[in-house]
């Protein structure tokens, strides 16, 4: 399933679509950009569409592109064969960076000497090395409610807003960008409400606009009962549904549209550049901006959460923008929660071989001619950037996943829960409160008694069996108006 070719083949029928839609752009009036001879093609396994193959083409000549500029001549082997299933075998690399200790040596022993010095050092290093760099200059987005709703969800009255964030494309007409979203809240709320964010894949959002709604067919992967929009309602909460894939497509050859293109105005990326995981970060703080104009929403207690992709980028919003309140990032995995170092289920140069635009250009070197042994930084000191505010780490069995017997082993829970224990450290600084384990949970435990949270369902790859364990974790933290309601 996770075999290179088979995901190029899915990923290329999610964005054929999108690549039909792109018009030439402002790249045929700006400068050449360098270019390198296209990869070798993997044989295709299914006859593919014209559009397809040219949407893969372009997505290898970039990769290409960005290997050639840094002298790498090819990556280590990344399907799901050549990943390592052996817990035992896992822990190649003996260190882990540690984040309470500054690059000159000296230890960090304060929470000043944290924010001051150690703090910026790793977000340095993930954006030089990892994740790529935010541009500073990027454009104003104008907020319009194009319809509002009043609806009934799970029994409830409530309101729902169709939104959109027109970018300004000045700097380059020919590419538009508009992000999209909705939000729901409860009609009757006697105040401003908490909300959830949830960065929605693109079917899921296309889902979530269906009417009439249905207690089955919105946002959550798999049917596990209660729908997670009608558990966040039940709260008093309200929800806000984000589609990251509207202002950034989920395929490199989009990397000349979408926010990231309108930056460079059509030209490919630079090698210290966004990559997409950014991109969609950047959006859920616009989309928190947005919220922190609606008067239904208390802005200062809005979680966020994602699945797998939608995970990993949930995690970069939360480290990056101090406003989320708390996190749920699911399965994220590779490039997400997980170790890098924790070598079991997918490895980095998976990642960085059909999945590479979601990072920084810089990480494929670690794929190649360094190991993630090699990296300045690990995904412990990720989720120690959203620190002291609350994480919740879910995931499903630690198992493959094969027909008929779902497993989410690709997502590594046992390398995100280690990633979690490691943070631990930056928490208690901050006068927080650690996993409180070391030691990894019995399948369905919820560990949620501090500030960092996980829990592992018996399920498969799915963020839909840990939500109601994340919602108790996160009524520690959200409070509605309506105190009936409130945890
Ligand atoms: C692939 C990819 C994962 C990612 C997942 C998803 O399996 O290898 O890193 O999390 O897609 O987003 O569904």
């Amino acid at each position: 399933m996770h075999e290179f070719r088979q995901l190029f083949r899915q990923w290329l029928g999610a964005v054929c679509l999108v690549v039909i839609a792109y018009a030439p752009t402002c790249r045929l009036h700006a400068q050449t950009a360098p270019t390198a001879p296209a990869a070798t093609q993997p044989v295709p396994l299914l006859k593919e569409m014209p559009v397809q193959s040219a949407a893969r083409a372009a997505s290898e000549r970039e990769h290409q592109r960005e290997m050639d500029l840094l002298g790498i001549k090819e990556l280590r082997p990344g399907t799901e064969k050549d990943a390592n299933w052996d817990e035992s075998k896992a822990n190649v690399y003996a260190k882990l960076p540690d984040p309470l200790v500054e690059k000159s040596g000296k230890p960090v022993t304060t929470a000043k000497e944290w924010w001051r010095v150690r703090r910026p050092e790793i977000v340095e290093d993930y954006d030089r090395e990892v994740l790529g760099r935010t541009p500073a200059n990027l454009p104003r987005v104008t907020w319009e409610v194009v319809s509002t709703t009043p609806e009934k969800m799970g029994g409830i009255a409530v309101v729902t807003k169709r939104l959109a964030g027109h970018v300004d494309n000045s700097s380059c007409p020919q590419i538009a960008v508009t992000i999209d979203a909705t939000l729901t809240t409860p009609a009757d709320a006697k105040g401003p409400v908490p909300v959830i964010m949830e960065l929605a894949f693109a079917g899921e959002f296309k889902a979530s606009l269906v009417r009439p709604i249905s207690d089955t067919t919105t946002g959550a992967l798999g049917d596990y009962g209660q729908t997670w929009e009608s558990q966040v309602l039940a709260k008093g909460w309200g929800f806000a549904v984000l589609s990251p894939t509207s202002y950034q497509a989920d395929d490199a050859a989009g990397m000349t549209e979408g926010i990231i293109g309108l930056m460079n105005k059509g030209q490919p990326r630079g090698l210290e550049d966004w990559g997409g995981l950014k991109a969609w970060a950047w959006g859920a703080s616009r989309l928190l901006d947005y919220l922190e104009t609606d008067k239904t929403v208390n802005a200062k207690q809005v979680g966020i959460e994602g699945h797998s992709r939608m995970g990993k980028a949930a995690l970069v919003a939360m480290a990056y923008d101090p406003r989320f309140a708390v996190l749920y990032s699911s399965s994220s995995g590779e490039g997400g929660a997980k170790l890098y170092r924790h070598v079991y289920g997918e490895p980095l140069s998976h990642i960085e071989t059909p999945y590479f635009y979601w990072m920084g250009a810089n990480l494929l070197k670690y794929a190649g001619p360094l190991t993630p042994g090699d990296l300045p930084v690990d995904n412990h000191e990720l989720i120690a950037l959203c620190a002291p505010r609350p994480v919740f780490i879910g995931a499903g069995t630690s198992v493959r996943n094969e027909p008929g017997k779902p497993g989410d082993g690709w997502a590594d829970a046992r390398g995100m829960f280690l990633a979690e224990v490691a943070a631990g450290p930056v928490y208690r600084l901050l006068g927080k409160k650690d996993l409180g384990t070391t030691e990894f949970p019995v399948m369905e435990t919820a560990v949620i008694d501090g500030d960092l949270g996980f829990r592992q369902h018996s399920g498969g790859h799915t963020p839909a069996p840990n939500w109601p364990t994340f919602l108790t974790f996160a009524s520690k933290y959200l409070h509605g108006p309506d105190a009936s309601k409130a945890p």
